[in-house]
């Protein structure tokens, strides 16, 4: 497969309107869900984008049936007969993983490669495992295979994570749907799509409460008594985030739609603190600026704190402000790699340990850059929109594991870019 570059040419005043995507981080989990419907789930809004085909693949490999028509994705796990999620999987998406909880509730056991790490950090899941055992999963490791078994079945705890992991409050609310008895998650992850997760679990049948807090009680069913359900999935944030970004680079306004604004009140409130007037409705945000961009510190942390996913995007705002801005990265021991490219383009941007020290400029250059990961990827290319002359983004593999159509969403926003073959 050949590969492709996108070429931006600034700068570009970035503004309009643009529906955001289903949310990549809670489709893929949906969709691993499916497997303890036992029949045909059908789940709506959900994103055409790379990331969804693998998991497609992850499903198929296990004896899914998939049909999708644009959006909609009708999943038929009856015939799901083995447990085994391949490395050349796993290794291309770490949400793979997203299958174990539920292949140990419907089978009482998995076996799942170990997920490597990427270019954000380890990632690593003894989270995972650790809550898993504390509902009665034992776990061996085989040549990099988790093997999971339940020699008592699984049995409802009082768990607390250490970290509110994602992943693993995912996992352990999949498992612990079946598990006898009543299960507590303390620690729990808060976001948006962990709400989503317990919506489709609970249309199933399960009996979850407290989604979206830090302690989620799950009071365990029989597995015969989940069954398929109807589910839209909710719009993508940090989408939405990632085009407003663009909105207040230039001044907008841009009105992003399709998305709940208070799954962004944080960036919402970092987007005024840069300068920027945002207001809201029941499912839309405008962004628009007049002045100056304000220096502005920001701190990632768990939902709903700033999130880590639009971190790179506000460095590119902070990047352009008129004074120092401080950006701590509390989440990824690795995630400032869109610094360096940013830099190539004349950014002034310091790295020490988890912080960022920037240094707002006047401009920004076009330039040959890379992505890194699908954020810093995205990033880029605003970043390109508002640069002089012309920048070359390069690996945009990462950029299609996550954003439907960026190219085409960013074209309506009034940005000059394409997709073309390298040479
Ligand atoms: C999810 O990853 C998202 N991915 C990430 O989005 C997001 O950045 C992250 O949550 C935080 O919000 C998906 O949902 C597919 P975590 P996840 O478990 O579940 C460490 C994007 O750009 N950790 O909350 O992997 C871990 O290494 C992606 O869309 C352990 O040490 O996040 C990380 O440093 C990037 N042990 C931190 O915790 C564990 O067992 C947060 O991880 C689990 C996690």
């Amino acid at each position: 497969m050949p590969k492709e570059l996108i070429v931006v040419h600034g700068p570009c005043t970035i503004s309009g309107t643009i529906h955001v995507s289903g949310a990549k981080n809670s489709a893929l989990k949906l969709m691993a869900a499916s497997i303890l419907g036992q029949g045909t789930t059908t789940i709506h809004n959900i994103p055409n984008i790379s990331d969804i085909s693998v998991m497609s693949d992850v499903l198929t490999r296990l004896g899914a049936r998939i049909s999708r028509e644009g959006h909609t994705f009708a999943i038929d796990t009856t015939e799901v007969n083995s447990f085994e999620t391949p490395y050349e999987l796993v290794s291309k998406m770490r949400a793979s993983i997203s299958v174990l909880g539920p292949l140990i509730a419907r089978f009482g056991c998995a076996r799942a490669a170990m997920p490597g790490g990427c270019q954000i950090g380890a990632r690593k899941i003894d989270m995972h495992l650790v809550g898993l055992e504390a509902l009665g999963v034992q776990f061996d490791v085989d040549h990099g295979i988790l093997i999971a078994s339940t020699p008592a079945g699984l049995i409802g705890a009082h768990v607390m994570l250490e970290f509110p992991s994602v992943g693993a409050t995912e996992n352990m609310l999949m498992a612990a749907v079946v598990a006898e008895g009543e299960t507590v998650i303390d620690n729990a992850a808060r976001e948006p799509e962990i709400v989503d997760l317990c919506n489709m679990l609970n249309q199933m049948g399960a009996k979850v409460s407290g989604g979206g807090t830090s302690s989620i009680t799950i009071e365990g069913v029989p597995l015969d008594s989940l069954h398929p359900c109807e589910h839209t999935t909710v719009g993508d944030r940090i989408e939405a985030g990632t085009f407003l970004t663009g909105g207040a680079l230039t001044g907008g306004p841009l009105q992003v739609t399709g998305v709940d604004p208070d799954y962004l009140k944080m960036a919402i409130m970092k987007l005024r603190a840069f300068g920027c007037m945002v207001e809201t409705d029941s499912s839309s945000i405008t962004v628009s600026r007049t002045g100056d961009l304000q220096p502005t510190d920001i701190q990632t942390l768990p939902h709903p704190g700033f999130p880590t996913d639009l971190q790179a995007q506000f460095m590119l705002l902070a990047a352009l402000a008129d004074g120092v801005s401080v950006i701590t990265e509390n989440l990824f021991e690795n995630r400032f790699m869109f610094a360096a490219e940013l830099m190539r383009m004349g950014a002034d941007i310091t790295l020490e340990e988890h912080h960022a020290i920037i240094r707002g400029v006047s401009h920004l250059q076009g330039a040959p850059v890379s992505a890194t990961d699908l954020r810093a990827g995205a990033a880029l290319v605003l970043a390109g929109a508002v640069a002089d002359g012309t920048t070359w983004v390069h690996d945009i593999e990462h950029i299609d594991r996550g954003y439907e159509d960026y190219v085409g969403k960013l074209s309506c926003l009034g940005v000059d870019l394409e997709r073309i073959i390298e040479a």
